[in-house]
């Protein structure tokens, strides 16, 4: 065997190995979401089936109840994490409240914040979804997390990832020492270190991506820029167009290729629909760590303080050459 086979139990220890002060709490919350991983995989891949196996909401031919997959996605994560003695509280998407950790399980010093299944639109016609995490330290002094601690502007994380369910299962993680990529091995039920050190190409391939069936409503900063990209101002040859309504797959193309993916706001809903906490936020930092760019058109993502769990933003991943450019059109408006 020539390269070392390196599994996402291994890499973790590892990382942890050499920081001294470091005290397992935050390596546990990273291997249980490795673990809701590849529950949720096996489910999604079962996705397909559903004729077969039963329909959400009701009885399977075990028995069970077929819940819908975000659903499942969500309940998943929250059981896993609830149990791994390192959280003091979970924000998720599919939660309006903060979910706290039930006093028959221990707290501990760190807060997450998940999109449990993004790109759900997207699960029924077998197209590319997503996991979507973000790890602060909590700062209040309680056992139990406080608003405040999930309120935390993104540069402070300490860790982001996502799982991409594609063609196959990727696990895409920074603690803040780089980007590195785990692609699920399903016959041995490991993540394996598929993509050390990834880099967003610079610049990369000229790739844009945003939903234009909106393009109508946007600013005229936002429709020019995009004229930019279809080669109609600035003089340049046109981008190529992908957008696939899953920001976990746009965005990990965007990261191998490089380009720029964006959700603008418009003139009626100036903050867009993606959510900061749990989708912008974590993409946001893996971008830097990768060595792009984001913003939500004036501020660097990672500095906008979350004022809402649940609070969106406009926003703007990728290249940074193509980001700065968006910045100079979106400047105009
Ligand atoms: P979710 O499935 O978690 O609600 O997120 C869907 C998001 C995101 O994945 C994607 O980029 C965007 O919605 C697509 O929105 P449009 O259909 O408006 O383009
Ligand atoms: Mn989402
Ligand atoms: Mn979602």
């Amino acid at each position: 065997m020539s390269d070392p086979i390196v599994t996402v139990e291994h890499f973790i220890a590892e990382q942890e190995r050499r920081h001294p002060e470091a005290t397992g709490a935050f390596t546990d919350v990273l291997l249980q979401l490795s673990l809701a991983a590849k529950l949720i995989s096996r489910s999604v891949n079962k996705a397909g089936l559903v004729d077969i196996l039963g329909d959400a909401g009701k009885e399977n031919v075990q028995g069970e109840l077929v819940q819908k997959l975000d659903e499942y996605a969500n309940d998943v994560l929250i059981h896993v994490l609830t149990r791994c003695g390192s959280l003091a509280g979970i924000a998720s998407e599919e939660s309006e409240e903060i979910v706290p950790i039930p006093a028959a399980y221990e707290a501990g010093p760190y807060v997450i914040a998940f999109d449990p299944l993004d790109g759900s639109s997207n699960i029924d016609v077998n197209i590319s979804i997503g996991t979507i995490f973000s790890i602060h330290r909590k700062r209040s002094r309680g056992r139990d997390a406080t608003l405040e601690d999930l309120l935390q502007p993104g540069r402070d994380q300490c860790a982001a990832g996502y799982v991409l369910y594609g063609s196959s299962t990727m696990l895409v993680f920074t603690t803040g020492a780089g980007v590195h990529g785990f692609t699920l091995d399903p016959t041995i039920g490991e993540f394996l270190l598929s993509h050390p050190d990834m880099m967003i190409p610079e610049p990369g391939k000229r790739i844009y991506s945003v939903n234009e069936g909106h393009s109508t409503t946007w600013t005229e900063g936002q429709q020019r820029l995009v004229r930019h990209f279809r080669g109609e101002e600035g003089g340049g040859t046109p981008f190529s167009s992908r957008y696939v309504g899953s920001m976990v797959a746009d965005f990990h193309r965007t990261l191998q290729y490089g380009g720029i993916f964006m959700y603008p706001g418009t003139r009626d809903k100036p903050e867009g629909k993606l959510r900061l906490l749990y989708e912008v936020a974590p993409l946001a930092f893996i971008c830097e760590q990768a060595g792009g760019a984001s913003t939500d058109g004036v501020t660097r993502v990672l500095d906008i303080q979350p004022t809402d769990v649940h609070q969106r933003v406009p926003v703007y991943l990728g290249s940074r050459s193509h980001v700065e450019l968006a910045s100079r059109y979106l400047s105009e408006d």
